[in-house]
């Protein structure tokens, strides 16, 4: 049986201990751990943990992850956010073999300090895998953020969202054909029974791999670290009984200046790093996280318990940091989110096609990407961050604010981002991160020149 919503406790997922200074190895392996209490769940863990272990990281000091698969499938790890030299990117052929094999990947870091996150990306197999358990977060840091008082240590909280179903006996429940896989319209192999042509939704939401789980808080300032990593599940986080986001970061950093929200949306692989003040509250209360997007038991995400009142020193300053500012597009791109008259999910007509770049952005410049769609469309580029520009040629939303990587495409809109290009020259890719409909071949490469 489900447990009942609130009493789990949040567990916070352990910090990746390096073997030595620039070096982490992080072993997949499948593992059993209690999720739904009673249960046991096999999961597909880095390092045998879900959410895997959260990587600590610096700005400017680069780090290798050696990766080792023991597991019975092929892996493909991305640092989503990431600015990585292709080799290291996660290509979705790029695999690590099961049984054994091991990649050293390589990240320079050369970013600004963001919350980041790692996760499967195998050919047509990322969704069941990432739904199984193979993803983790990470935080790199760096001076300028240091310099402000922001909360941290305790009252900092990565907080990993995600929606899975399960079997009685606690085991995951994804919709894989028999077999395992099909080949779909496109010769590509389908790991997701063809119905789920929206994706696949679960009807548990877990936080840090633990189901509707409660945090005990003192009434002080916390910055949450909020990720959304279902593989389809959209959300409309809001607090009850009422409350403020203090949106101090998005997916590729510092804001400027924090931006104040009542609701937040976040669409899979979207991040907000937010200040909550939970003195705002009476001690001994109760502070819903839920999600306005869905009813019933998936309305319901965590809770927060205001324990006690403690000293609090930290602030959110009203300037937050310089971003990198806009720069003149050398030229225009259109990319088309859509299904294809064959009824497969495609990007300008194409579904993946690896290795046939829809794009060669010159190193060192900006360009303007527009972004349509039929549908909802969470489309994420690898490498690049951009600024929101225009949605349906309007001013973009408050929670478009900063540079980000991944962005919402909603049904019938056209959104305008600027991107920059730069780092690494190279092979690299955008996708829709409805991750089903990546698995459906809803990507494409782009090349770095
Ligand atoms: Cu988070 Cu290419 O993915
Ligand atoms: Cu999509």
């Amino acid at each position: 049986a489900l447990p009942r919503p609130f009493t789990v406790p949040l567990p916070i997922p352990e910090v990746a201990r390096h073997v030595r200074p620039g070096r982490y190895e992080l072993t997949q392996r499948a593992a059993k751990m209690e999720i739904i209490p009673g249960t046991t769940t096999e999961v597909l863990g880095y390092g045998g943990t879900f959410p895997g272990p959260t990587l600590d990281l610096r700005r400017g000091s680069r780090v290798t992850v050696a990766v080792r698969n023991e597991l019975s499938v092929p892996t493909s790890t991305h640092l989503h956010g990431g600015v990585t030299p292709p080799g290291s990117d996660g290509y979705p052929t790029d695999l690590v073999a099961p049984g054994g094999g091991a990649k050293d990947y390589d990240y320079p870091l050369e970013q600004r300090a963001a919350t980041l996150w790692y996760h499967d990306h195998r050919m047509d197999f990322t969704a069941p895998q990432v739904w199984r358990g193979l993803a983790g977060m990470a935080l790199v840091r760096d001076d300028e953020e240091d310099a402000l008082p922001l909360p941290r240590g305790e009252r900092e909280l990565p907080l990993m969202i995600c929606d899975r179903a399960f079997e009685e006996d606690g085991s995951f429940r994804y919709p894989s054909p028999p077999g395992g896989g099909h080949s779909g319209h496109t010769g590509h192999m389908a790991a997701v029974d063809g119905d789920y042509m929206e994706g696949v939704e679960g009807d548990v939401i877990l936080v840090n791999g633990a189901p509707w789980p409660v945090a005990e808080v003192t009434a002080t300032r916390y910055r949450l670290r909020l990720l959304n990593a279902s593989n389809a599940r959209r959300y409309r986080l809001r607090l009850a009984p009422g409350g403020r986001f203090t949106q101090i970061g998005s997916d590729s950093g510092l804001l400027a200046a924090p931006v104040a929200h009542d609701e937040l949306p976040i669409s899979p692989g979207e991040r907000y790093d937010v200040v909550v003040d939970f003195s705002a509250y009476p001690v001994g209360s109760a502070v819903t996280l839920v999600n306005t997007l869905a009813d019933g038991p998936a309305r319901n995400v965590m809770r927060f318990v205001v324990a006690r009142r403690a000293a609090d020193d930290t602030a959110v300053p009203a300037v937050l940091s310089r971003p990198p500012g806009r720069v003149a597009p050398v030229t225009t791109r259109r990319f088309d989110f859509r299904r294809s008259a064959e009824g497969v999910w495609a990007i300008n007509g194409h579904p993946y096609r690896p290795g046939v770049p829809l794009a060669r952005p010159r190193l060192g410049t900006a360009e303007v990407w527009r972004l349509s769609s039929d549908f909802h469309h969470p489309v994420h580029v690898h490498l690049a961050h951009f600024l929101v520009l225009a949605r349906n040629g309007r001013a973009p939303a408050a929670p478009d604010a900063g540079w980000k990587d991944t962005v919402d495409v909603r049904p019938y809109e056209v959104v305008d981002v600027l991107a920059r290009f730069d780092g690494y020259r190279g092979r690299y890719m955008l996708h829709c991160h409805n991750l089903e409909h990546e698995d459906m071949a809803m990507m494409a490469d782009f090349e770095v020149i």
